[in-house]
């Protein structure tokens, strides 16, 4: 998955749980995983780098890891440190000016880069100028606060399709199952989802009554017909 040749919209789970990621990934539609600190302390007492090579056995696609240095030479010391472990590694960083700054670097030394934290157009815009790999703005977290979180991946889309910026748009902080569709109508690259929401997006009752009332009509065809089949 190399910048803008791709054409449809990619599913990545937003998890660090090896259970979820082995589950999404047996239904053939994962692409990636995208992991942060939080969901890192929910992992459950493996070392950052055990994690992330564990995820890169099950998923073939980027696998992202962030760093929590604030400072430029603290990101590149562990996107360097990160890059090692797997080559599926992208190496997060926050949407600020030592971030973009890392992100310039590490490009010129072939390492992929999500810079995170993403809440507006500006932003995105920098990242992309600094030669970011993937972009990730975050809805749920803007329509937290009453802002329209889409409108934001509206106007990255816009603004990169405009001016051929390669980076690639990765709708994050997805909450339920219309952010998915959502970020699909806005062109988004990628939604980076839950599990949680994945199955609440992946059910539909009239699907399970489908298949049960299908079930039962198939009972009563063979009991008439005495289980012939031709
Ligand atoms: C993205 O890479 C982030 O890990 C994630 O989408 C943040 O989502 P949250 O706002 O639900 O924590």
């Amino acid at each position: 998955m190399e910048s803008k040749e791709q054409t449809f919209m990619r599913i990545f789970l937003d998890t660090a749980d090896i259970d979820e990621i082995r589950e999404a990934a047996r239904w053939g539609i994962l692409s990636g995983v995208t992991t942060n600190p939080t969901l890192m302390m929910k992992s459950g007492g493996k070392s950052h780098e055990a994690v992330i090579r564990e995820i890169a056995e099950i998923v073939d696609g980027p696998i992202s890891a962030e760093t929590i240095s604030l400072d430029t030479e603290g990101m590149l010391v562990e996107a360097r440190r990160f890059a090692k472990w797997h080559p599926s590694v992208v190496v997060k960083v926050p949407s600020t000016p030592n971030g973009w700054a890392a992100v310039k670097q590490l490009k010129q030394e072939g390492i992929r880069t999500n810079v995170t934290l993403c809440f507006s157009a500006n932003q995105a815009l920098f990242a992309a100028l600094a030669g970011a790999y993937i972009i990730s703005p975050f809805v749920g977290r803007l329509d937290d606060i009453s802002e329209d979180g889409m409108q934001v991946v509206r106007d990255t889309v816009e603004v990169y399709r405009k001016h051929n910026l390669p980076t690639l748009v990765l709708a994050a902080s997805i909450r339920h199952p219309l952010h998915i569709i959502d970020a699909a109508k806005a062109g988004a690259d990628i939604a980076t989802v839950p599990f949680k929401v994945l199955e609440l997006a992946a059910k539909h009752p009239l699907t399970d009554k489908g298949i049960d009332s299908f079930l039962k009509d198939w009972q009563k065809f063979t009991e008439e017909t005495g289980g012939r089949q031709a």
